[in-house]
């Protein structure tokens, strides 16, 4: 059973030499033709050529660990090595993972091994409804039961009137397909599964928060980037238009400034060390698992596939912790961590609710801004805020976000 994630982890690091090697070659051939051209040119056309080294570097492909995550949405062709890489990988993850001598089996129900060579056998009524709804391989989901029904309507009213065509509605029971239709959203309930049904239809919050990181993994398996979105958002521009696509994950912060949202040095005193009393610590308000942009890659996966673990062994923990959790511990005695890269989405564009409501709503000039999207995330009257931020922003009453505290009274 061993083996399965052993040839797992020979295979990467394969990949990673194969790839060192390949980028050595390319620098040298750079280097080379550099010198070539600098002869033939010695008064320096090359930059007019839009020759450079790293030009020459742009056409290797190799393992993603070496290189930027944009590369691999470069072409069709790299895409489909990252599919057979996965393919690979997830054959590998299926097996037992050893842990420092423990075995420790990839828990739950939701054992996601099975892979995968083609569309048809990953979910082809999943994959019909994504090659309809989809806008360059992207699109926004949102997971609904129909205790949020209310707030479902503002969400995709909010999105309907920005125009924005690529969004789905994963329905987590019939009376929430049946509402999406009757409304002509786009709409796709899951094949029944016992085991996510019961938190699906009578889940509280976070438990249904949490379905979101078993559900995802068709979607990037088919190939298809995803931005995950809670239902208690209000869309005011297409969130497509202001992204970076440079990472695996680009993500909302719960930060409420440039500090907290973008990292920061909080030093730590210890005066009883005399000549060295200090050390520097980095601090990061913790990204929201409720509103992010997740791209089809193996970090990606692996992401979800351990958040997906961690709450099958522990339901009782908050999705959010653990997906930070993962995201940013480094790999230490007793843990690989996860090799994946992170983008914070700019804090006024992708505003959580503390921001606007302790902030930019008492703020001249920030008032005039107008936001990608708004997470009433700190809130708990939740559709009375989503509805008083369309008429703010939306129909222009200036006094709509008047009545609401910073917080809430308890
Ligand atoms: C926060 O960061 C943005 C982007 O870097 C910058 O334009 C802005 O001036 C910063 N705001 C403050 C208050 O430092």
């Amino acid at each position: 059973m061993m083996t399965g994630r052993r040839q797992g982890v020979f295979m990467r690091n394969d990949g990673q030499l194969l790839c060192r090697s390949q980028i050595a070659v390319a620098i040298a051939v750079g280097t080379l033709l550099g010198y070539v051209f600098a002869f033939l040119f010695p008064h320096g056309p090359i930059q007019g050529l839009g020759i450079t080294k790293a030009n020459f570097l742009v056409g290797i492909s190799c393992s993603r660990n070496a290189v930027p995550q944009s590369y691999i949405s470069m072409s069709e062709l790299t895409h489909e090595k990252l599919r057979l890489a996965e393919q690979g990988k997830v054959h590998a993850e299926k097996q037992v993972v050893p842990v420092l001598g423990h075995e420790q089996h990839k828990a739950g129900p939701f054992e996601f091994g099975t892979v995968i060579a083609d569309e048809e056998s990953v979910n082809p009524r999943l994959a019909k409804i994504l090659a309809k709804v989809a806008v360059r391989k992207e699109l926004i989901v949102v997971l609904a039961n129909s205790k949020v029904k209310d707030m479902l309507e503002v969400w995709f009213n909010s999105i309907k009137k920005v125009g924005i065509p690529n969004y789905l509605v994963v329905a987590l029971d019939d009376e929430t397909a049946n509402f999406c239709k009757s409304k002509d959203v786009p709409v796709y309930k899951g094949d029944p599964d016992e085991s996510i049904d019961t938190i699906a239809r009578t889940g509280g919050n976070r438990a249904v928060s949490g379905l979101k990181f078993f559900i995802l993994r068709e979607f990037l398996q088919l190939g298809y980037s995803v931005l995950l979105s809670d239902v208690d958002i209000v869309y005011l521009q297409n969130p497509f238009d202001h992204l970076y696509r440079d990472s695996d994950v680009e993500s909302m912060s719960d930060g409420h400034n440039n500090m907290t949202a973008y990292g920061f040095n909080d030093v730590f005193h210890d005066p009883a060390m005399g000549w060295a009393p200090t050390v520097d610590t980095m601090r990061i308000w913790v990204y929201n698992s409720g509103f992010f942009y997740i791209r089809p890659t193996i970090p990606s996966i692996e992401l979800l596939d351990r958040v997906a673990a961690r709450l099958s062994r522990l339901p009782s923990s908050w999705d959010q912790t653990v997906f930070n959790e993962e995201l940013f511990f480094p790999s230490h005695p007793g843990h690989e961590g996860l090799h994946a890269s992170k983008r914070t989405m700019d804090l006024y564009l992708f505003m959580n609710s503390k921001v606007l409501f302790k902030t930019v709503r008492k703020d001249a000039n920030l008032r005039k801004l107008k936001p990608v999207v708004i997470h009433v995330n700190f809130h708990p009257d939740k559709l009375q805020r989503m509805k008083a931020i369309v008429e703010f922003y939306v129909s222009g009453r200036q006094d709509a976000l008047k009545p609401f505290p910073d917080g809430s009274d308890w």
